[in-house]
């Protein structure tokens, strides 16, 4: 008996991300720039773009990476902007957006609604204008990768609703998109709690609120953003992924 994948001359479905364009937005800090380093260190050229261009400048001179990485100043929620990204950019192949800004936090009878209006604006729509853009240019066998969290598993309580549904609505998103724009691949990462600037609101309180999240954690350590970019790489490198939400949470929906 001849296997088929051996006369075939099977080979792992896997796209090597070597000379492949990546473009991150949110590449200018936290799990973005983590994203942006791994895919570099896969072989990629990076373009991170972000809404400070003293942030991007700071990420480009940390990355290090010569000309294979470049950065463009684009606000999510500008659709000319966002417009004007793509054209920039021409023909790539993986989209990343870990894009986002702090969710709103209040008990739902005290919700202000310009911030609820502001953060879905950002997260949300930002995304679907991503999307909408990002096809005039992205190659056929590449990828989009959004981010969601595991504020859709383990809401903050009180002020988790507006997190909680904007964050679940990713995984419906990816897998509607998975559907209409096939062979092209949509899917979502779902991190936990992660160390980021993202945190420095907290302040010193970062290092308790840390420690205290570890030992409850089944994997029993807050994670870098290297250590979720693996899960974006996956997403980018298997061909054979599509419509899927990843969770990479230490186990944090579980607890
Ligand atoms: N860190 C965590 O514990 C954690 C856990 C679960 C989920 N998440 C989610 O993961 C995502 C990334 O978080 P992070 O911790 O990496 O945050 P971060 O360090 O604050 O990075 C956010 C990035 O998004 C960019 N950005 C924000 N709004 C943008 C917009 N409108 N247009 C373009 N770029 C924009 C920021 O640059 P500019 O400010 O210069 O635009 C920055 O590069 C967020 O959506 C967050 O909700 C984070």
């Amino acid at each position: 008996m001849t296997l088929t994948y051996i006369a075939n001359e099977w080979r792992p479905p896997v796209t090597s991300l070597v000379d492949r364009k990546v473009i991150v937005v949110g590449g200018s800090s936290g799990i973005g720039l983590g994203v942006a380093e791994a895919a570099l260190n896969s072989g990629a050229k990076v373009v991170i773009v972000g809404r400070s261009h003293e942030k991007l400048q700071a990420a480009e001179r940390a990355l290090n990476a010569g000309n294979r990485v470049t950065s463009l100043v684009a606000d999510m929620t500008d659709e000319a902007g966002v417009a004007r990204l793509f054209d920039k950019v021409g023909a790539f192949d993986h989209l990343v957006s870990t894009a986002g800004t702090l969710p709103p936090g209040d008990p739902i009878e005290r919700a202000d609604m310009e911030a609820v209006r502001r953060f879905v604006d950002n997260k949300l729509i930002g995304a679907v204008m991503l999307a909408k853009h990002a096809v005039r240019t992205l190659r056929a066998d590449g990828s989009m990768t959004f981010t969601s969290g595991i504020n859709k598993d383990k809401p903050p309580v009180p002020g988790g609703s507006v997190v909680a549904a904007i964050a679940d609505s990713f995984s419906y998103f990816a897998r509607a998109l998975a559907l209409e724009l096939g062979p092209m691949r949509v899917n979502v990462v779902s991190p936990g709690w992660v160390d980021t600037p993202m945190w420095d609101i907290v302040g010193e309180a970062k290092s308790g609120f840390f420690a205290d999240m570890a030992a409850r954690l089944p994997s029993r350590k807050i994670p870098t953003a290297a250590d979720v970019a693996a899960a974006y790489l996956y997403l980018m490198e298997s061909d054979f992924t599509t419509g899927e939400t990843i969770r990479i949470d230490g186990g944090h929906n579980l607890i």
